[in-house]
This record gives C-alpha cells, sequence and structure tokens, in this order.
C-alpha cells in the first residue's frame, strides 16, 4: 500500500509539472501574438503599406477590361511624331523632275524662264497646261511625258510646279 502511495504521489507530481508548463507555453504564446497582433493594428499607415508593398505578389495580370490599379507605374504616352511632309512645293517639284529638260530646253521643251517660249503656251490657260502638264502632251516642238515621268507625283504638285514655272518665265 506505502509503494502504491508512493507512486501516485509521484505520478501526480509529475502531472502537475507538465500542466504547468503546458499552461505557461500557452500563455506566453497568447501574450507572444498579442504583442505581434498590436504591432500591426497600431501600425502606421506608412508602415503597412511597406509591409503591404513587401508582401505583393511580384507580377500582376490584367485581365480585358480591368482596369490598371492606380500607383501602378505608368508609362507615358509617347508624343506623337510630326508627319512627315510628304507633299512638295512647285519649287522642289521642278527642280526635281522638270529641270532635266525644261531648264536648258532639252527635246523642245519651252526653257525655263524664256518669257518668249513660254507666252504662247501661256496664252492657252492655266487648265490646258495643268491638263498637259498632268497627263502628257505631245505638240509640234516635241513630247511631254505624263507629270514629267514623274508618276508619283501628285496631280496637285504638278500644278504647283506648272505654277512655279510660269511665274518664272513671264
Ligand atoms: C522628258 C523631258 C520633259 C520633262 C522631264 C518635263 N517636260 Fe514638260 N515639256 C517637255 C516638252 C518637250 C514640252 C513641249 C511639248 C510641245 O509643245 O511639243 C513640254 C511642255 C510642257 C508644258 C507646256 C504644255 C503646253 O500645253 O504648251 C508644261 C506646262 C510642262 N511641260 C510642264 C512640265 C512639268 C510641270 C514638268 C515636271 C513635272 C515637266 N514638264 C517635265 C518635256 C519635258
Amino acid at each position: 500500500m506505502k509503494r502504491d502511495q508512493k507512486f501516485f504521489d509521484l505520478y501526480s507530481l509529475v502531472i502537475g509539472v507538465l500542466a504547468f508548463i503546458a499552461v505557461a507555453i500557452l500563455v506566453l504564446a497568447m501574450k507572444m501574438t498579442s504583442r505581434t497582433q498590436q504591432v500591426f493594428t497600431t501600425a502606421t499607415d506608412e508602415y503597412r503599406a511597406a509591409v503591404e508593398e513587401r508582401l505583393r505578389p511580384f507580377g500582376q495580370v490584367y485581365l480585358p477590361g480591368e482596369e490598371a490599379h492606380a500607383g501602378e507605374p505608368q508609362v507615358a504616352a509617347a508624343p506623337a511624331t510630326e508627319p512627315v511632309a510628304t507633299t512638295l512645293t512647285g519649287p522642289q517639284v521642278y527642280n526635281e523632275a522638270c529641270i532635266a529638260c525644261h531648264g536648258s530646253g532639252i527635246g523642245g521643251a519651252p526653257k525655263f524662264g524664256d518669257a518668249a517660249m513660254w507666252a504662247p503656251r501661256i496664252a492657252q490657260g492655266k487648265t490646258t497646261l495643268y491638263d498637259h502638264a498632268i497627263n502628257g502632251f505631245t505638240g509640234s516642238a516635241g513630247f511631254m511625258p505624263q507629270k514629267g515621268a514623274r508618276v508619283d507625283l501628285s496631280d496637285q504638285e504638278v500644278r504647283d510646279a506648272v505654277d512655279y514655272m510660269v511665274s518664272q518665265s513671264q
């Protein structure tokens, strides 16, 4: 009987110590969690934003229709480039496409600046001159190719060149 009593006492003591340790761990754990939670709840917005920023997933996917979140780095729209001037002026067209013949009067072409040669042609009226320059013309003097063989020129560019030649040959 005495031995049983002794065993029981020892057993109770061990159970008691273990229970005490368990409770102590529990209390300690609760204290620790309340401390860490407290840090987060009482943290400044700045601190919380910094934490959220660190926890943010690296990449983000936007589905069609979804708007990009504010605060995302926005790529500034590239400034629209100046449209390249594609229309040539009268003098430019003349220097590129007409001067070959009209500069020195090759093949019977009325010479640039020669008022005597141009006077009867100017007398036909601008409409005829435009038409002959744009569509080509074979007269008594020779062959005037369509748009001076520069079919890439617009009608207006050819008209401007005619205006330029005429204005310089009166
Ligand atoms: C390959 C040579 C040649 C080139 C290049 C040329 N011309 Fe001519 N052009 C002529 C000849 C030749 C005549 C005269 C035709 C005639 O009257 O028999 C002429 C005549 C003209 C006339 C007068 C037409 C008329 O009714 O009397 C005009 C206007 C004219 N050219 C404009 C131009 C213009 C504008 C260009 C450039 C875009 C140009 N030409 C390029 C050869 C050329």
